[in-house]
């Protein structure tokens, strides 16, 4: 049944794939800023006809940065029973990030492991159900793990794993891969290991992403929405889900409005939008690999 209000998606031209990208609420607290502004884009969300095939979300779900085993589970039971309630995930598989503010530490990841049980074991040895890799059909979606706490924390990358599981789905006609933190600065926030995955491990992933055919970098941390073409590939940056400024107040900058982005990926390339907590579409990219970048303003305010 169309939801009430319904807000057209952008489908697919021919064969291809629908589906929603988004990320950043901080949250999993009842009665906090950041649970009702997660509230007014999941409602938004909801009204996306038809509603996307799958959900990614690029990390930052909790407000987390504990080591305190109950409040992190307690958080979590928050966002999935109450906050994503509405949401049944057999039907529309919910694929998520990693992050600075959920896996922050071993305790974190640990209790990561416990809430995703359904995401699957095929990552690196030592970061299983961390990073992993789900097919479907035509399109590969690897998602890395950017904060283990065994390579460095935050804004760490392996890619050596990344790099054999892009080249073992080398058949799959479209590649995305999402990792909480940016490779390349957005709205200025350069500081790298913090804002950015570290340079040197950046670097290596990007070249593995571009050797590889990948379609599309998706990430968050900032927020901000954003998209940037480096080497022939697309990074795009969605930080709108909820959280209103940075961890400690670092992230000082305009704020920028909440959104969730719904994306269309076919034989054409990939087409997005944003979509804002009144339910307004207010920017859209459309990435075409070999000719670039088209970007858009569909609101004046935007
Ligand atoms: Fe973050």
């Amino acid at each position: 049944m169309p939801p009430q209000n319904p807000i057209p998606a952008l489908l697919a031209r021919g064969p291809g794939h629908q589906f929603v990208v988004y990320g950043d609420c901080c949250s999993g607290i009842p009665g906090t800023p950041f649970e009702a502004n997660f509230a007014a884009v999941n409602a938004a969300l909801r009204r996306i006809d038809p509603q996307p095939e799958f959900i990614l979300f690029a990390g930052d779900h909790i407000q987390g940065m504990t080591d305190d085993a109950p409040t992190l589970r307690s958080q979590w039971r928050h966002f999935f029973e109450r906050e994503m309630a509405w949401l049944d995930r057999k039907a529309v598989p919910f694929y998520s990030a990693t992050s600075n503010h959920n896996t922050c530490n071993a305790v974190s990841e640990a209790v990561w492991r416990e809430v995703f049980t359904d995401l699957p074991r095929n990552g690196p040895p030592e970061q299983q159900g961390l990073s992993y890799w789900v097919r479907r059909g035509d399109l590969l979606v690897v998602v890395a793990n950017t904060s283990f706490t065994g390579l460095g924390g935050q804004a760490h990358v392996e890619c050596a794993w990344l790099d054999r599981v892009l080249a073992e789905n080398a058949d799959a006609r479209h590649k995305l891969v999402m990792g909480h933190h940016p490779i390349w600065p957005v709205n200025g926030y350069t500081e790298a290991p913090g804002w950015c995955i570290e340079r040197g491990q950046g670097q290596a992933m990007w070249r593995v992403l571009v050797a590889r055919g990948v379609t599309a970098y998706l990430c968050s941390h900032i927020i901000a929405f954003d998209a940037q073409e480096h080497g022939g590939i697309l990074q795009l940056t969605t930080g709108g889900a909820g959280t209103s400024y940075g961890p400690g107040g670092f992230m000082d900058g305009p704020a920028e409005y909440h959104h969730f982005v719904q994306a269309a990926l076919d034989g054409q390339g990939l087409r997005c939008q944003t979509i804002d907590p009144q339910g307004r579409a207010r920017e859209r990219v459309e990435w075409r690999p070999g000719a670039g970048l088209v970007q858009g303003v569909v609101d004046g305010d935007a």
